[in-house]
């Protein structure tokens, strides 16, 4: 997160003497990113959070790979991915490669009785349907439908979700997520021409401090596998911090598109970026008001990135038989554009209700056994015209 943040109880002076009231000590925790090159966040706790009691095993989760040099387009159509009452278990990659696992998950319950911490890569969970609060050792975050929460890596958390019906579309991304930089000015403020500024970025607003000890499992998961860590004191013991380390939500909604007299290209969409891939955001917005405008985007060679787009809400003009739920892919190396009819029914248009979530990741992605079981395999030939198609 690109600018400073304070909650909770701090000592006037870092890396000083911070007493509690019966005038034993907090415990300083430096939790910084890039060695101690990136953002970080100094946190005061209960209890040294060093204070690992037993490692019960491991277990591999790594994505079970099905196609792994993949040069045709699909359609998943991600609300057949099965519920889950575990949150972790619900979580169900679909593409991969070695920057990121893009993930669908329906989880029906919270989670109770761990706490899980991602050790490898921050988290960007997009919530499509649900609301609840992320609870982590930084404070919580209410969410809702159409909340981005991107949780950087090492970040303990819980989720807590208000019911049964829930749909998350995540990415793991072992690269930092920042903010677009060309959005940003030297001081790392977010410039005029941004299509959102720091007030639309929510910050965590509640911290939960327990000084319990006792038996408290965290499930962290690291290279593909998850340790079940048991610590022995609550990790959710912060009195306060601040830095510039910590999850925070956005809402898609917040987004304020950027139109023109001709069609826009993708990149004006963005809204976060790593070195591997980025996220962008199509939301509502009017149309192309050049008189001869054609508002459909025009057939595109993203010849050195996969396209990944998963269509949230409203009518996707440039593509035929696409429902909420649903993911294209793209790769990179063919070409790919609207479907039959799609430009000509564009023309004259004004505005669009589409809303989706786009993932261009700059190596191939792997498509994974979960993906392959709600494929259409058939997708890669919706370009065709009808009477081709066999
Ligand atoms: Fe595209």
């Amino acid at each position: 997160m690109p600018f400073y943040h304070k909650l909770g109880k701090i000592p006037h002076k870092r890396h000083t003497i911070f007493r509690k009231p019966d005038g034993s000590l907090y415990y300083e925790q430096l939790f910084g990113t890039i060695g101690f090159d990136g953002m970080s966040s100094n946190l005061y706790h209960e209890h040294r959070p060093t204070q690992v009691k037993e490692i019960k095993g491991s277990y591999d989760v790594t994505p079970k790979v099905a196609v792994g040099n993949n040069l045709k387009s699909y359609r998943f159509r991600g609300f057949q991915i099965t519920p889950h009452p575990d949150y972790l278990q619900s979580r169900k990659p679909v593409l991969t490669n070695s920057d990121c696992d893009i993930i669908l998950a329906s989880p029906q319950g919270s989670t109770e009785d761990y706490f899980y911490k991602n050790a490898d890569a921050d988290e960007l969970l997009f919530i499509h349907k649900g609301t609840g609060k992320l609870r982590t050792h930084l404070g919580n975050l209410d969410f809702k439908y159409g909340d981005y929460l991107l949780i950087p890596r090492g970040t303990i958390y819980k989720i807590d979700f208000d019911d049964e019906d829930n749909r998350l579309f995540i990415v793991e991304s072992r690269r930092p997520i920042y903010t677009p930089k060309r959005y940003r000015n030297w001081f790392g403020q977010l410039l005029e021409h941004s299509p959102f500024c720091e007030r639309d970025l929510r910050q965590p607003h509640e911290l939960e401090t327990n000084d319990e000890k006792g038996d408290f499992l965290i499930k962290i998961k690291k290279q593909g596998k998850i340790f079940d860590m048991v610590y022995a004191t609550h990790p959710f013991d912060v009195v306060g911090y601040d830095g510039y380390n910590y999850p925070y939500a956005f809402s898609i909604h917040d987004f304020e598109p950027i139109t023109g007299r001709i069609h826009q290209p993708p990149p004006v969409h963005q809204t976060f970026e790593t070195d591997a891939f980025v996220v962008c955001s199509f939301c509502p917005r009017k149309y192309d008001y050049h008189p001869e405008s054609i508002p459909a985007p025009y057939s595109h060679s993203n010849i050195d990135s996969d396209e990944v787009l998963y269509y949230v809400d409203g009518d996707f003009m440039s593509r035929n038989d696409i429902e909420a739920g649903h993911i294209s892919l793209h790769p990179a190396g063919i070409p790919h554009g609207p479907h039959p009819g799609a430009v000509e029914r564009s023309i004259g248009q004004v505005e669009t209700e589409e809303l989706a979530v786009m993932v261009d990741t700059f190596k191939p992605l792997k498509l994974t056994e979960d993906a392959m079981e709600i494929a259409d395999e058939t997708y890669h030939k919706s370009w065709l015209e009808e009477e081709d198609r066999e």
